[in-house]
């Protein structure tokens, strides 16, 4: 089968992002033949409710290689997104007798995989974790690069996306872009903006190969499909393996998450990760020309882009309520980039080039807001 390998080599934790159309039927041979033993190894599988068809082909060729399964399925929301399913892996894990020679293989999308990687990081002090996306978004981005969560509580209300986790390394990722075909049209066009993010941050000659791909790949075109992955999941672990923990580069790969995890758990706005990323990809390109760093030509092609892939660049207008932009600015308060209180943006200064800009004015991040629609 073709398939191709990008070794991510983080020091002390060493991984790989396998990439392969019907690996996941054949998962077992595939683990193997990365090194990784499965012979009379404990395996907790923690798998997407949506994903258990698949799920069950893997758990029959580890079970073959002789390893002992174990399953927990869950429901991916970003409501349920919290310590109580972290809680529910641990009990699930001791139910099966996990042991320090365990494994825990996340089979779903960056949800899952985000609950599930905490799971392992903190079960027993740490146990083997494998990741295998079955989302585009998960394939190309979360499923990479060893950071896991859980949301939390915002005091005053809301959902803080990702405010407790942990760094912790799969020791292998098997992204089979097989299992995108159950994927609804949204859901792939949603993780379609994460490719998006990775261009803009990479530049050419990857920007233009998407905008030319654009339209045959929000149809999930398989060729299209296929060249996109690799390019773009490639991007995402070129950088994590520069900076793994997030000191300097790896804060890049937030691009547009400061707006866009602001506005995706509003109340009343149903969207999407990917769908929010999308609009925060519009409004830091908008904050970035108000601050003069963007020339307009390279904003109106980033919003372009997004528009011919098929996703949002405003906020529904049924979120659009006075007073929003106050709530959005106190939830982008709470942004993990955030230092002693002053907001940290990543913005592009142009196609292949985004940095860290700290100090933009309120009124600026006001103007970038009203460019996604949002009424003061
Ligand atoms: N750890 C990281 O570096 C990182 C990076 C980006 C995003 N994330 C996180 O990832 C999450 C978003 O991930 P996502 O976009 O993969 O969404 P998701 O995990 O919420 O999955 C989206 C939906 O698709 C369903 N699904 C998954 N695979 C399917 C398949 N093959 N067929 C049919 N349905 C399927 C899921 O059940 C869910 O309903 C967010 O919580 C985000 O914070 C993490």
């Amino acid at each position: 089968m073709a398939h191709t390998i990008i070794p991510i080599d983080i020091p002390q934790a060493p991984t790989s992002l396998h990439i392969e159309r019907g690996a996941i039927a054949r998962l077992a041979e595939v683990i193997t033949s990365h090194g990784i033993a499965l012979a009379d190894r404990r395996v907790l599988l923690v798998v997407d409710r949506n994903v258990t068809q698949l799920a069950a082909r893997s758990a029959a060729s580890l079970a073959a290689a002789h390893a002992h399964i174990g399953a927990i399925h869950l429901d991916a929301t970003e409501t349920a997104k919290n310590l109580d399913a972290v809680e529910a892996i641990w009990h699930a894990a001791l139910a099966h007798h996990l042991d320090r020679r365990g494994l825990v293989i996340a089979i779903g999308g960056g949800l899952v995989g985000d609950l599930a990687g905490f799971a392992a990081a903190t079960f027993l002090r740490g146990v083997d974790l494998l990741q295998i996306p079955t989302t585009l978004l998960a394939m190309v981005d979360a499923a990479i690069g060893g950071k896991t969560g859980v949301n939390l509580t915002l005091p005053g209300g809301g959902l803080g996306k990702n405010l407790a986790g942990a760094f912790w390394q799969p020791k292998l990722t098997v992204a089979d872009a097989d299992a995108l075909t159950t994927l609804s049209a949204r859901e792939l066009r949603a993780g379609l903006a994460e490719c998006i993010k990775h261009a803009i941050i990479a530049g050419e000659p990857r920007f233009t190969a998407l905008d030319i791909d654009a339209e045959q790949l929000a149809r999930g075109d398989t060729a299209a499909l296929d060249r996109l992955i690799p390019s773009s999941a490639s991007v995402k672990a070129a950088i994590v393996t520069r900076d793994p923990f997030e000191r300097g580069e790896r804060a890049h790969l937030n691009l547009g998450h400061t707006f866009g995890h602001a506005i995706e758990t509003l109340p009343k706005v149903d969207l999407l990760h990917g769908e929010a990323v999308a609009i925060g990809l519009c409004a830091a390109s908008h904050c970035a020309l108000e601050c003069g760093l963007l020339a307009r030509e390279e904003h109106d092609a980033i919003c372009a882009l997004i528009q011919r892939i098929g996703l949002p660049t405003e906020l529904p207008a049924v979120a659009l309520e006075a007073g929003l932009a106050d709530e959005i600015l106190r939830r982008m308060a709470f942004d993990k980039k955030n230092e002693e209180g002053v907001l940290r943006l990543v913005l592009p200064r142009s196609i292949g080039r985004v940095e860290v800009v700290t100090g933009v004015a309120e009124a600026t991040v006001r103007k970038a807001l009203a460019s996604i629609g949002v009424r003061a």
